[in-house]
């Protein structure tokens, strides 16, 4: 079998579509410009460019859009107070502090400032607790960019075996909480495998839908996926530079040979990336369509 492959790239531009449509109704009818404000601390290479890349996208889409550039030795305290600036900003509806932050500053204590109804990363505990209970008001980016991605490309999750390879705040516990809850695009059967996994291969074997949020090169090999899985693949690990001076990526799983299992499977670069963008932006549309009650 060879797989069909499932690209971010060509999914998340019909997602913008919808969300260009309805901001531009927002605007004409509460006049009303979804406002995004990105704070970034330090200049981690990888952190400038996925924030970048958010900039570009709430630009393109006409999104009021504001970037902080904080110097990596701010102090927590001064951070806490940028936030609390935004938090009382009415033309900024979402809020994103870039992680991982600098070890002098608790991300707990950040992620805690954020207003909850601000939250476009789905990151306050508020959030991850409505969206246990299945009243999410923000699902994650990147875990709601996979759902959509396995709803628009037709694959049944209702009664599916999911098996998430990670269990990190941001994809792996996210991922499978919005997986079980009852509701549509869900209802599987989900188990989250991590480092402390003993027969890691028995349990991914037995996925139909195979989610590999890894943070390891070559994590997921042949002989450890079901033929005729679907296999989404949420690594991005840099292995060097292209000739063109760009980071050279590659996912958490062996493309090439599982591209012979799987029935469908994500690529590394143009899959579950592209997705988490454009799922920040439906979060702070969201976010804007809120305050005038239109949700
Ligand atoms: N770092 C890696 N992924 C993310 C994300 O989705 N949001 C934020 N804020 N930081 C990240």
């Amino acid at each position: 079998m060879t797989a069909r492959i499932i690209r971010g790239t060509e999914i998340s531009p019909i997602i913008r579509e919808e969300i260009d449509k309805e901001t531009k109704s927002l605007k004409l009818q509460h006049g009303i410009t979804p406002g995004l404000v990105t704070i970034i601390v330090g200049q981690n290479p990888a952190s400038v460019s996925y924030v970048t890349a958010k900039q570009k996208a709430a630009k393109d889409l006409g999104f009021y859009s504001l970037q902080e550039d904080v110097p990596e030795e701010v102090t927590e305290e001064a951070l806490l107070e940028l936030i609390a600036q935004y938090n009382d900003d009415t033309a900024i509806h979402g809020i994103l502090v870039q992680l991982p932050l600098p070890k002098h500053i608790n991300e707990t204590k950040v992620l805690y400032a954020i207003d909850p109804d601000k939250d476009v990363d789905g990151f306050h505990p508020v959030n991850v607790g409505r969206l246990m209970i299945g009243e999410a008001k923000f699902y994650p980016c990147t875990p709601y960019g996979i759902q959509q991605m396995l709803v628009r490309s037709g694959v049944t999750i209702d009664g599916a075996e999911v098996v998430v390879v990670g269990r990190s705040n941001i994809v792996g516990k996210p991922i499978a909480m919005m997986l079980i809850q009852k509701a549509e695009g869900a209802n599987a059967t989900v188990t989250i495998c991590h480092t402390g996994t003993k027969d890691l291969a028995a349990h991914t074997r037995k996925a139909d839908i195979l989610i590999v949020a890894a943070g390891k090169p070559k994590a997921i090999t042949a002989d450890m996926v079901k033929e005729g899985a679907v296999v989404i693949d949420v690594g991005v690990n840099r292995i060097g530079m292209t000739p063109e001076g760009k980071a050279k990526l590659c996912g958490d799983v062996d493309f090439d040979a599982i591209k012979e299992k799987a029935s469908a499977i994500t690529p590394v670069p143009g899959g579950v990336g592209p997705m988490t963008i454009t799922m920040l932006m439906l979060n702070t549309l969201r976010a804007a369509q809120f305050t005038v009650g239109k949700r």
